[in-house]
């Protein structure tokens, strides 16, 4: 938890913001696995996080605008919870942690809610994605489930895009010992790596690098001899010589900040020749669009420019063909490359997707676009000073995609489907770092983690 400060300043920004009514929080309940007291990892919502800090199941919190009051709901523990959960802090001790003087137990909140609803008041909230905040939203508000995340509030959702975009020192910090904590992960799975292993000794050898260091992963890992499946989290493939090995994953803190890291490096102790020319490409697409980050710059340009090199890259190698500008402004390179490339990174690994990314990772005036593989871009907008964000090109040969695409006789001027028979089986190649936007421009975050085909190679001998 950052000091009370940190998070009264944040709640008195955001007040400033909202002309009236209620800001309505709801925290995390504990969400049940496969019985009720058996449960996943508690994770608490992460707008909640941010502005409340107690990182515990069953609170919530409404600043109330117009009587400039903020109140935290909680239930105090019963004996019979201690008995089972041992002592814990009473509310009013939490509140009190994250500068908040008044508390109320959990049951209150439904009466300040009824009672401001009578009064026609405002009750502003987060567009929820739990189905435990999306029952209580549709009891207490009496909104059918399926118009919650219409009638959340625009202005709520904005003013937290404002504020939590910008990252503080003290949240780069945080965010810095993830990606180191992902780095040593990463370097870890390279030297673990041998032929005859299967994927999921890696999975648990990163994981547990992640536990030991006091927090967790910040999303479910994926490692994997086929990387050519974007989010793939099976585990169960044997290691053989020739494979290539996606690992895409990352930390999160015990203060739930995240690191996201891409690598891929062989199984051999070496790239084959055939490995080190696709890699080569998406290296210089990552390192490329990591140099031209700088605050006003449209992420959109910078993912186009990485695309145009994949396109210029492929088109040296033979497997494209035709001018790269032409194939990226046509979509064609999203064969190979149909994802986008990166997004923002805080609290959530994709921070703040909750809110929508419409009002996260575009402005008023940048539409989406419904191209195949652009569409995926989850950041499109001009690049601010504070801003976290992943840079995350790849490369990837997709059967079911060629096929299909070549079936449907698409792209021909732009894509040699003859030549791309070479490639079928090869795989995928992803290369991630995360990055902050300066004030003049770019800082890698964290320590190096071997990403050039010498280091790699160095790694794994
Ligand atoms: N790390 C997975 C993703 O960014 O989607
Ligand atoms: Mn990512």
């Amino acid at each position: 938890m950052f000091k009370a400060s940190i998070y009264e300043k944040r709640r008195s920004q955001l007040t400033k913001k909202i002309d009236s009514g209620l800001l309505l929080f709801l925290g995390n309940e504990e969400s049940s696995m496969n019985y009720t007291d058996n449960v996943y990892p508690f994770r608490q919502d992460s707008n909640f996080l941010y502005f409340f800090g107690i990182d515990q199941p069953h609170l919530a919190a409404i600043i109330d605008v117009d009587e400039q009051k903020t109140i935290l709901f909680g239930d105090d523990f019963s004996i019979e919870m201690v008995v089972w959960m041992g002592p814990h802090p009473t509310i009013a001790e939490l509140g009190k942690k994250v500068g908040v003087q008044h508390t109320a137990p959990y049951g209150e909140l439904v009466d300040y809610l009824k009672k401001a609803g009578s009064a026609a008041r405002d009750i502003h909230f987060l567009p929820p994605y739990r189905p435990e905040n999306k029952i209580k939203l549709h009891e207490w508000l009496d909104i059918p489930l399926a118009a919650l995340n219409d009638q959340a509030s625009v202005p709520f959702i904005k003013g937290v895009v404002a504020l939590a975009g910008i990252k503080s020192p003290e949240e780069i910090e945080e965010i810095e010992k993830a990606v180191d904590i992902s780095g040593l992960m990463h370097i870890s799975a390279m030297k673990s790596t041998q032929s005859g292993i299967k994927e999921s000794q890696l999975a648990g050898i990163v994981e547990g690098i992640a536990i030991a260091a006091g927090g967790r992963l910040a999303y479910p890992a994926i490692v994997t001899v086929n990387g050519q499946t974007l989010h793939n989290h099976y585990h169960g493939n044997t290691l053989k010589k020739g494979q290539l090995v996606l690992g895409d994953f990352g930390a999160e803190t015990t203060m739930h900040y995240a690191g996201d890291i891409t690598r891929t490096f062989p199984v051999d102790a070496t790239f084959t020749q055939q490995q080190k020319e696709i890699y080569s490409i998406v290296l210089d697409a990552q390192m490329k669009a990591i140099e031209a980050i700088k605050p006003g710059v449209p992420y959109l340009d910078i993912h186009l420019l990485a695309s145009t090199i994949i396109a210029k890259g492929l088109i040296a190698l033979g497997i494209m063909k035709g001018d790269a500008d032409a194939a990226v402004a046509a979509g064609a390179h999203a064969l190979f490359f149909p994802h986008g490339l990166g997004h923002m990174m805080g609290l959530d690994v994709h921070d703040m997707e909750d809110l929508g990314e419409q009002h996260v990772g575009y402005t008023e005036s940048q539409s989406r676009s419904e191209q195949f593989g652009l569409n995926a871009l989850r950041l499109a907008r001009p690049l601010e000073p504070g801003f976290v964000l992943t840079v995350e090109p790849g490369i990837y040969f997709i059967p079911e995609l060629i096929d299909s695409w070549e079936a449907e006789g698409r792209f021909t001027d732009y894509i040699n489907y003859p030549k791309l028979k070479e490639y079928r089986t090869f795989g995928g190649v992803r290369i991630e770092d995360n990055i902050l936007v300066t004030e003049s421009g770019y800082r890698v975050l964290g320590q190096p983690i071997p990403k050039t085909i010498e280091e790699i190679e160095a790694l794994r001998k």
